[in-house]
This record gives C-alpha cells, sequence and structure tokens, in this order.
C-alpha cells in the first residue's frame, strides 16, 4: 500500500506531465472533491489553473465566502465567481416537479460554466473530481435502472461538448483516500469532513417550487441544524444532516395570535454508502434545541418536524 505522502507527489508530477504549460479549469462547488481536485491542481500547475464556481443561489449559507476564502485567500488560485442567482431562480420559477426542477438547474448549469470558461485564455483541461466508485458506477449498463436512479448525480459530470480534454486525478480513489489527501494538501478539516451536497443544491430540499424567500428560510433553519448537530459533537458521526422546507403550512398560536406558517423537516441518516441509510437517533436534548431555535430564530416557521424514515424506501433528499 502507498504513503498518501508519496501518492500526492506522484500524482501531481503525473499531472505536471499531462499538462505541460497548458490551462486548466476546474468547477468548483463547495465540495470535498471538487477542492481536492483543485488544491491538488493547484500544487501541481499553480496559475495555469483556472477555478470557476457558479453561485446558483442554492448554495448553502456562507457557502461561496467559504470558497472563494479557500481558493483565493488561501491558495491564491485563480477563482472565477459567478453570480447566477436570478437566472436559475427564474429558471426554476413557477416548477414544481422533482426532475424537471433537476434538469432546468443542470443546463442552466452547463451554460454559466461554458459562458465563464470561454472567458479563460489558453484552456484546455477540465479536471473533474471522479472517485473510482463514480467510476465502477458509470461502468455499468448505460440504460439500466442504475443509471435511471444515477442521472441526476452529475456522474460523469459537465458534457464533452464543452470540448475540453477531461483530466480526473482521483479516478482510482475512494472517498476516505480523497480525505486524506484534502488534509495532506492543507485543505481545512471543515471542508475535507463536509457532509455531502446534492449538485441541484437547496432547490431538492425547498419542496414543491422554489422561491427567494423560501430558500432564506430553509437556509437559515439548515445552518442551526447543522450548528447544533457540530456543537453536540456528532458532525463527524452523522453521514447528512440537513433541513428541508415542506410546502406545507400549520397553524399554530403566539401570544394572544394565531399563526399560519411553515413546517420544517429535519433529515439526519448514518450510512456508509448513501445507497442505503439509518435515520440517525438523536438524542431528543438535541432535537429540542434545534426545534426551539428553528422556531425562534427562524421567522416564518412554526412547526419543525423529525423525519424518522430509512433508506430504502425513502430516499435520504425529499425531492
Ligand atoms: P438519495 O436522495 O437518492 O441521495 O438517497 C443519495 C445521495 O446522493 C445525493 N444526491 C444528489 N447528488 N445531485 C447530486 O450531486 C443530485 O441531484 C442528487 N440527489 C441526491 C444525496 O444528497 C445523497 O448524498
Amino acid at each position: 500500500t502507498w504513503k498518501l505522502g508519496d501518492f500526492a507527489d506522484a500524482v501531481i508530477q503525473s499531472v505536471r506531465e499531462q499538462v505541460g504549460d497548458r490551462g486548466v479549469i476546474c468547477g468548483l462547488s463547495g465540495g470535498v472533491d471538487s477542492s481536492v481536485v483543485a488544491a491538488l491542481l493547484y500544487k501541481a500547475i499553480g496559475p495555469q489553473l483556472s477555478c470557476i464556481l457558479i453561485d446558483n443561489g442554492l448554495l448553502r449559507k456562507n457557502e461561496q465566502q467559504l470558497v472563494i476564502d479557500e481558493f483565493s485567500n488561501h491558495f491564491k488560485a485563480d477563482l472565477h465567481v459567478v453570480d447566477a442567482e436570478d437566472r436559475f431562480l427564474a429558471s426554476l420559477a413557477g416548477v414544481t416537479e422533482p426532475q424537471e426542477k433537476r434538469r432546468r438547474i443542470g443546463h442552466d448549469f452547463i451554460d454559466c460554466f461554458k459562458a465563464e470558461a470561454e472567458k479563460i485564455d489558453d484552456a484546455h483541461f477540465l479536471a473533474q473530481g471522479t472517485l473510482y466508485p463514480d467510476v465502477i458506477e458509470s461502468g455499468a449498463d448505460p440504460d439500466g435502472p442504475a443509471a435511471t436512479i444515477k442521472l441526476h448525480h452529475n456522474v460523469g459530470g459537465l458534457p464533452e461538448e464543452l470540448g475540453f480534454e477531461l483530466i480526473e486525478p482521483l479516478r482510482d480513489l475512494f472517498k476516505d483516500e480523497v480525505r486524506r489527501l484534502g488534509l495532506e494538501l492543507g485543505l481545512p478539516e471543515s471542508l475535507v469532513w463536509r457532509h455531502p451536497f446534492p449538485g441541484p443544491g437547496l432547490a431538492v430540499r425547498c419542496l414543491g417550487e422554489v422561491t427567494r424567500d423560501k430558500l432564506v428560510v430553509l437556509r437559515q433553519a439548515d445552518a442551526i441544524v447543522v450548528e447544533e448537530i457540530e456543537k453536540a459533537g456528532l458532525y463527524r458521526e452523522t453521514s447528512q444532516s440537513f433541513a428541508v422546507l415542506l410546502p406545507v403550512q400549520s397553524v399554530g398560536v403566539m401570544g394572544d395570535a394565531r399563526t399560519y406558517e411553515n413546517a420544517i423537516a429535519i433529515r439526519s441518516v448514518d450510512t456508509s454508502d448513501f445507497m442505503t441509510a439509518d435515520w440517525s437517533h438523536l438524542p431528543y436534548e438535541l432535537l429540542g434545541r434545534m426545534s426551539s431555535r428553528i422556531i425562534n430564530e427562524v421567522k416564518g416557521v412554526n412547526r419543525v418536524c423529525y423525519d424518522i424514515s430509512s433508506k430504502p424506501p425513502a430516499t435520504i433528499e425529499w425531492e
């Protein structure tokens, strides 16, 4: 078995050979895989790397800033942040069907990415954070049921029509190896251990039509869930913990007045492969703190539920 230090050196060396003096573009999402790819490439080719972050308005609280802090302040990489919130929200207006939401987000993402990539001179390669499990899964029957399920998981990433040669330095690695590599490259623990976040972002956690106002509510509730999980020391023990904004209003009472406001569901799961998952058996006290903080601090929410469904038959995300 290789030591990761040697492995990092070896990958850096082979990236240098493959790239030569040409340019590489890397899309950043705030997630572990794309961050590790970018950090690796930055170490390998420095100024020949350009990173693109499309802020689709569906990111978590402070997510754009986190990426900027890491990749333009810390690594000093060439980072292009595209503020595309208006465009994505305009395409999502009136759309309630989950797969249609994903399709529109996917198209907008490619268009935005393409437009930004065209501004970068001499780009020849596109770097992708494909991992070994993605390679195995996408090697299965492309029309089989697995392919349909994975359709929305961005496996394979951006289409070939973008015209770049692909570079996939993590192709031989499993997730835990990617994390170790990330730490070795100097990425902070908070980024390396971040829970996975779906490409379509908060859109699939804002059930029904996505609007700016709903996203404001969801983002605040989500930040409270994550903050409380972290404070309880359970962030690393759970695989994904987040809030979902339900398309339901319910009656409540505040002082002498009747309220009719939104409901938030808390979702937290434990899983090793994301194909099956158990709901996290969180302590009641923790659930209680999350609930009272969300109801007190997030305007427009008067009810909080805890999702106690396992996968299967429920999925981790609600859409
Ligand atoms: P489900 O909801 O199918 O999710 O149990 C399994 C894992 O995949 C993530 N997920 C997605 N990731 N694009 C992504 O990049 C998507 O459209 C998408 N849908 C679900 C989900 O967060 C979980 O980790």
